[in-house]
């Protein structure tokens, strides 16, 4: 009998294994979902509305609601927004988590920083980085500290998600052919720019400032995550083997590599999973990621971030036929997107629109359908070009994620057991199901390679 019971689950295991992914399952992974409450106050087909977030819900585990920011000088966290945020005005903070009521496994996390904290007037960009000068005062941070837990916890978030604002690597500047360029990427090796003279003290008084967050957190079981922005060198501000204690988990920003306001002279793919040849081999998914696991990150709590959208660069005449990343001469000059009207994104939407469909089958000029490039090897993600052609001045060239690479990230993200995605952001996804129908559909395509 018991061989019997032994032989037949036997059966089972090798056939749930013929028909299953190689993979196996491991841990629940997490999935985390971005909303970014700018889209809310947009006009037309780029507005998000928080009933629009529901068919998304049941997707995402994680919530993170952005974005609050830090006060210059005061060095008190607070709304970026307060007329859309707080119960004087449209109360959206409340807005949002009460959608646990709704969705009682979601949990619902207030966003801080991620590059959205950014002060307009004219005087600002001559003023030092704020969220270093907090870090650099013990009484700033008190301040900081006390501030954010009134915040999450007078509207019942379960937690924050910091997405540090520290100062970026530089790109390099290119200003003739690719020969140029290759030789820009060996300095960039060499480590001749110095991004943050004190680098060192700020990544201690980082940890110090996470590690007294989550104690603050602690006796109310507040989550704490972090969120790696774009380009921000993990080896110069975060200690990972340190701050990995204090951090339920961390969400890596791999993507926006290449951007038009980064690199307006050369376009290329803005996020691959795994690198190029000739590229900075750092500039990739599986190098960002296996940073963190080198260092002591427990791949449970890492989760990979991935963009919801493209970045798009336009053409010149002397940018070549071609369309084969890198490519020079071009112009960080495209038109903005229709719906999220943002100089150099186009939302995955919005790129969909662009390729070859029955709307734009005998389109000619600014209405000719974009060549689409796919990835066969599942190692670069896509793009999408038009050339320039007689100087007409409608080249353009866009490298973006769709339903099948973000699949391909979920699938990295099994294969090395890792914790999740991070998707960013729920409001650059087709939310209307504009491309096929299906609302969400890079979300979903997540998700579906997640758990099956
Ligand atoms: C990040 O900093 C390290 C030094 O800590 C350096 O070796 C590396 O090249 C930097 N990465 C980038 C992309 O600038």
């Amino acid at each position: 009998m018991k061989i019997l019971l032994v032989f037949s689950l036997f059966i089972a295991a090798t056939l749930a294994n013929k028909v299953g992914s190689p993979v196996p399952a491991g841990p629940k992974k997490h999935m985390v979902c971005y909303y970014d409450s700018s889209s809310f106050v947009k006009e037309g087909l780029g507005k998000l509305i928080i009933d629009d977030l529901e068919p998304a819900l049941q997707f995402c585990d994680y919530l993170v609601y952005g974005w609050a920011g830090i006060e210059r000088d005061s060095h008190k966290a607070v709304s970026l927004n307060q007329n859309l945020d707080l119960d004087l005005g449209k109360g959206l903070y409340r807005t949002v988590t009460r959608l646990k009521r709704k969705y009682p496994t979601l949990k619902v996390l207030l966003g801080l920083g991620g590059d959205k904290d950014i002060e307009t007037s004219e005087d600002a960009k001559d003023l030092p980085n704020k969220y270093l000068e907090l870090l650099e005062n013990p009484a700033g941070r008190a301040r900081f500290i006390n501030t954010v837990y009134a915040l999450v916890k007078t509207y019942g978030f379960d937690g924050l998600d910091v997405a540090w604002q520290f100062p970026k690597n530089k790109p390099k500047k290119v200003h003739s052919g690719i020969g140029s360029l290759w030789k820009g990427f060996k300095k960039v090796f060499s480590g001749d720019h110095i991004v943050d003279e004190k680098s060192e003290e700020h990544k201690e008084q980082f940890t110090a400032l996470l590690r007294d967050v989550k104690n603050e957190f602690r006796p109310d079981s507040l989550l704490l995550s972090t969120t790696v922005l774009p380009n921000v060198n993990s080896s110069l501000f975060y200690d990972v083997p340190a701050i990995v204690n204090y951090l339920d988990f961390v969400n890596l920003g791999a993507f926006d590599f290449y951007t038009p306001e980064r690199n307006p002279e050369v376009a290329d793919l803005p996020a691959p999973l795994f690198d190029l040849p000739e590229r900075n081999p750092q500039f990739n998914v599986h190098y960002q990621a296996q940073y963190w696991l080198r260092n002591n990150c427990p791949a449970s709590k890492l989760n990979v971030g991935v963009p919801t959208y493209g970045r798009v660069w336009k053409l010149t005449d002397d940018s070549g036929e071609t369309g084969v990343p890198p490519v020079a001469k071009v112009e960080n000059e495209a038109p903005a997107g229709p719906n999220t009207q943002i100089k150099g994104l186009y939302s995955w939407p919005e790129v969909c629109a662009l390729l070859p469909n029955t709307n734009n089958a005998y389109g000619k000029g600014a209405n000719l359908a974009l060549t689409k490039v796919g990835d066969p090897t599942r190692r670069t993600g896509n793009y999408a070009y038009r050339s320039d052609e007689k100087s007409s001045g409608h080249g353009l060239w866009v490298g973006y994620e769709d339903p099948d690479t973000a699949a391909e990230k979920a699938g990295y993200v099994r294969q090395f057991n890792l914790g999740g995605v991070a998707l960013f952001d729920l409001s650059f996804d087709d939310f209307r199901g504009s491309c096929t129908g299906d609302k969400y559909p890079i979300l979903r395509a997540i998700k579906y390679r997640l758990v099956n």
